[in-house]
């Protein structure tokens, strides 16, 4: 059975209680029982991992290679920053899609760069919590794997 990582970075423990306007009333628990609900669909197993800290993100995405298939990655403002962070998914060369609950290019120009989407097949951004839901179903049809 294919695994993915499901990786969120900072502040994203915080939804539902954090701008609310921007990211909505979902929960990270509400994103990762939608998701559930998806990977059974697909016949894979999840790993969800959050962290506020950017060597404990590259430390899982290390962990990843040679246990898990995919990544999907919400790498929240280190997206924006963190040459690291994409040198990590560069060196396990795991498939990994970035997800983004708000539409990261219609905010502020310091977001519009990311520095994941280099290493990443694509970046879904702006459909809120159902972009992780897009991000999986286009992980495993990357993987080969069929929607029962
Ligand atoms: C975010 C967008 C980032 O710019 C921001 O720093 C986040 C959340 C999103 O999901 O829309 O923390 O990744």
């Amino acid at each position: 059975m294919a695994g993915i990582l499901v990786l969120n970075g900072p502040n994203l423990n915080m939804l539902g209680v954090r701008e609310p306007e921007v990211y909505g009333s979902a929960t990270l628990a509400d994103i990762e029982a939608m998701l559930r609900a998806e990977a059974g669909r697909w016949g894979v197993t999840l790993r969800f991992f959050q962290s506020n800290h950017e060597g404990a993100l590259i430390d899982e995405i290390h962990a990843a290679f040679g246990r898990d298939d995919g990544i999907l990655f919400n790498p929240g403002a280190y997206t924006h920053t963190s040459v690291a962070l994409r040198d990590a998914l560069a060196s396990v060369g795991l498939p990994c899609v970035e997800v983004h609950l708000s539409n990261i290019h219609r905010r502020e120009p310091f977001r519009h760069v990311s520095y994941i989407a280099p290493v990443a097949l694509g970046q879904i951004s702006g459909f809120g919590p159902y972009g992780y839901v897009l991000g999986l179903k286009a992980l495993c049809r990357h993987l080969g794997l069929e929607e029962r």
